[in-house]
Parts: C-alpha cells; sequence; structure tokens
C-alpha cells in the first residue's frame, strides 16, 4: 500500500470510531473524477518527480495551478523551499511512471534516476520538466493555505507548452482513459426568478435550447397550473447558443398555489416550479 493510501487508511480508521463507517469514506473518495500531474521540484537535496491527483487550474488570468500535498512530502518541503515547481500532466503511456513517483518518496529514492522519466530544463525555474505529458507549466509560488491534513500550494504559471496529441490518464475508481465525448441531443432547461411571487406581478424567464447544430430557434412557453391549464403564453426565440430570456406578466385573477413554466421545442420539454402566494 502506497503511503498516501495508507495515511488515509489510517485516518479514516481513527473516524470509523467516532461517526462515519470506512467504507463509506473510502467510498466518497472514490466518487471524484481527476486528471494527474507529476510534481517536479529541485531543492537542497537535488531534483525530484512525486504524484498529484489533486493538481487544478484554479484561475485563468493569472493562470494559476494549485497542487495539494501532504506536509510530510519531499515535495512539499522542496516548494516551500525554492518556492517554485513544475506541473507536468499525466499522459496514458505514463501509467508505470505515475505509479513509481506516487508509490515512493525522495526521503528513500532518487526516482528521476529511472529511465521511466525523460526529463529536459525549465525555461523559467530549476525543477527539471517531464517529457511526453500533455501540459507542462512552470510555477512560481503565490499562496499557501493550509487545508485539513494537506496544504494547497497556488503556483502562478510563468511559461508553459502543451502538447495535444496526448490523453490524459482519468482517476476514477482506479486509472483509466478518457472517454468518449458525449453526443448532445435537443434537450431544454428553464428556470425563473423569482421562485416565489404574487398574482399580476412579472416573472423572468431564462432557459437554455440544447441542439447538435447552433442557430436560432422559436420556443414556446407557457405558464400552466397542476392540472395542466395555461393561464399565459408566449413565444420566445433562442440566440444562436441556444439561451433565451423573456418576462411574462402574470394575470392579476389567479389563485394563490403552484404553477409551473413549461418550455417547449419539437418534442423536448422542461419545468421549473413557481409559487403564487
Ligand atoms: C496516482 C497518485 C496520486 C497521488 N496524488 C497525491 C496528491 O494529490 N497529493 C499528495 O499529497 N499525495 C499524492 N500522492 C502520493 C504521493 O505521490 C506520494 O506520497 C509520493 O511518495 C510523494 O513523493 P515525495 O515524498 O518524493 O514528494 C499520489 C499518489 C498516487 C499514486
Amino acid at each position: 500500500m502506497c503511503s498516501w493510501t495508507l495515511r488515509r487508511y489510517v485516518f479514516e480508521e481513527l473516524r470509523d470510531d467516532f461517526y462515519m463507517s470506512t467504507t463509506s469514506l473510502t467510498e466518497a473518495y472514490r466518487q471524484f473524477t481527476t486528471g494527474v500531474a507529476f510534481i517536479t521540484t529541485h531543492g537542497r537535496r537535488g531534483p525530484n518527480v512525486m504524484a498529484a491527483e489533486w493538481t487544478f487550474n484554479v484561475s485563468y488570468d493569472p493562470f494559476l495551478i494549485s497542487v495539494h500535498l501532504g506536509p510530510s512530502k519531499a515535495t512539499h518541503a522542496a516548494i516551500l523551499e525554492t518556492r517554485e515547481f513544475g506541473v507536468n500532466m499525466v499522459s496514458e503511456d505514463q501509467i508505470t511512471a505515475m505509479g513509481f513517483a506516487g508509490h515512493f518518496s525522495k526521503h528513500n529514492v532518487d526516482k528521476l534516476s529511472s529511465d521511466l522519466f525523460e526529463t529536459y530544463p525549465a525555461k523559467r525555474i530549476r525543477a527539471p520538466m517531464i517529457r511526453g505529458c500533455l501540459l507542462n507549466a512552470e510555477c512560481r509560488l503565490i499562496q499557501q493555505i493550509t487545508m485539513g491534513d494537506h496544504t494547497s500550494l497556488v503556483g502562478e504559471v510563468v511559461e508553459f507548452s502543451i502538447d495535444s496529441s496526448k490523453s490524459p490518464v482519468i482517476l476514477h475508481k482506479g486509472a483509466r482513459r478518457l472517454g468518449a465525448r458525449i453526443e448532445r441531443g435537443v434537450e431544454l432547461a428553464v428556470a425563473v426568478t423569482p421562485i416565489t411571487m404574487a398574482p399580476g406581478s412579472t416573472i423572468s424567464i431564462t432557459g437554455e435550447l440544447t441542439a447538435p447544430e447552433r442557430g436560432a430557434r422559436d420556443v414556446y412557453v407557457a405558464i400552466v397550473d397542476t392540472k395542466g391549464g395555461e393561464v399565459s403564453h408566449a413565444d420566445t426565440k433562442t440566440g444562436n447558443r441556444g439561451y433565451f430570456s423573456l418576462k411574462i406578466p402574470l394575470p392579476q385573477d389567479i389563485g394563490p398555489g403552484a404553477y409551473a413554466v413549461v418550455a417547449r421545442y419539437g418534442g423536448a420539454q422542461a419545468t421549473a416550479r413557481i409559487q403564487l402566494e
């Protein structure tokens, strides 16, 4: 069992005594889906690589990447010491290297001596970068935040390159390949603002029509009572991207209770609930 898995395991066992079952915690962790990065550093103990699935792009401008590391990791110490690190997103043909980087520590092993890793010098930081990855990003540490038993280390990207021919490793109940893109049919979504209102007020309706091709389309919108009787309706047009918004005044003379806004296009239909007081 790798130390990270072991750590989770021990942690779960302790918690179990108090209020949660080990099985439910383990299963809860396994519902998340992530990619994985090789985090590279070059501290006073030399160059190193570790695997980190908790690696996220957390801001576009500036381009920020946050990695979440256990404080006992050699990488954690090296990042705080040098205030920089490399993020190298793991591709599906690097799965053996990923396991190796994640199951052993620089505390005991010089992982980068293995021929599993082909490195090249970074342009703006001292840490080596790993070849064969989807994204190589050179980061300067700008913030560190303790989060439970891990530290969020946020780096600003000062240099990056991408290889779009590579496919990522996906972690979800084990390591997986990226699957097929979800094909969207004709689908509708609609919501109202506010949810609760008085008769005679004007209701704001916002919706989205998803269709395989872009283009403006006519959508029929109605306000109906619980028996399906229409109390008001309107035709509206989507923009090219399928979004629509309109306002419909409610009649003064309708009673309080539950109503629905129904949007229709072709065979697709969506509803949103409203409450008249
Ligand atoms: C697939 C995978 C993902 C991992 N993700 C993380 C992570 O996000 N954060 C973390 O602290 N450890 C993570 N680990 C565990 C570390 O990679 C592991 O503890 C490693 O030995 C640390 O190396 P170092 O001490 O040389 O820095 C992961 C391990 C694996 C196998």
